[in-house]
């Protein structure tokens, strides 16, 4: 083990995953706010009253620095929303909560999981391909700066 993985291995260490309510609401809003500034106030609000959505927070102790977004609709989980705090990317962190994600939908007998990514989102869409996400669709001019949007799934096995 390299000393950068040894000193990961701690911050490991110190990590959960927890579904988060709507009393969190003005934290997610804030996390937004600072990374990729996607919802207002009212729409985090309103994203933890609709039916079949869960909100999940990556803590690293009891800072959340992840949050993900996964709306249930029969055996299919679409991600609306996933975003790793600034500070703490490119040091395994998305993958961690990603890999604990993808666990929960197994267990939750979930088939596939859908979502959408900006064709201009390289490093986001580099992260999906390396958990086998494919693009299976596009949608042209589909964010406000014009660009496509990517439909990407994952088939999950249920064994
Ligand atoms: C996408 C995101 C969640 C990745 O989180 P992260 O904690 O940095 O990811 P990891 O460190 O676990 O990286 C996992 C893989 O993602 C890819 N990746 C992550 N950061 C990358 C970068 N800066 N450049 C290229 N590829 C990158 C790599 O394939 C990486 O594997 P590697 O480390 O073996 O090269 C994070 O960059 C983010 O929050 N981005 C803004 C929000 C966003 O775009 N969300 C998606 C909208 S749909």
């Amino acid at each position: 083990m390299t000393l950068i993985r040894t000193f990961e291995y701690v911050y490991y260490k110190m990590l959960s995953i927890k579904k988060i309510n709507e009393n969190d609401s003005d934290l997610c809003y804030e996390l937004d706010s600072n990374t990729i500034s996607l919802w207002s106030k009212k729409q985090w609000t309103n994203e933890f009253k609709k039916e079949g959505t869960k909100i999940f927070g990556l803590l690293l102790e009891n800072f959340v620095i992840g949050i993900c977004v996964l709306q249930f609709v029969l055996d299919e989980a679409q991600i609306n929303y996933f975003v790793v705090n600034q500070k703490y990317r490119k040091r395994g962190f998305g993958s961690y909560f990603m890999s604990d994600l993808i666990k929960k939908c197994h267990k939750l007998k979930i088939n596939k999981l859908l979502l959408e990514v900006s064709q201009n989102n390289l490093i986001a869409e580099n992260f999906y391909n390396s958990f086998d996400f494919h693009t299976v669709g596009t949608r042209k001019n589909y964010y406000k700066d014009g660009s496509n949007a990517l439909l990407k799934e994952k088939k999950l096995t249920t064994k």
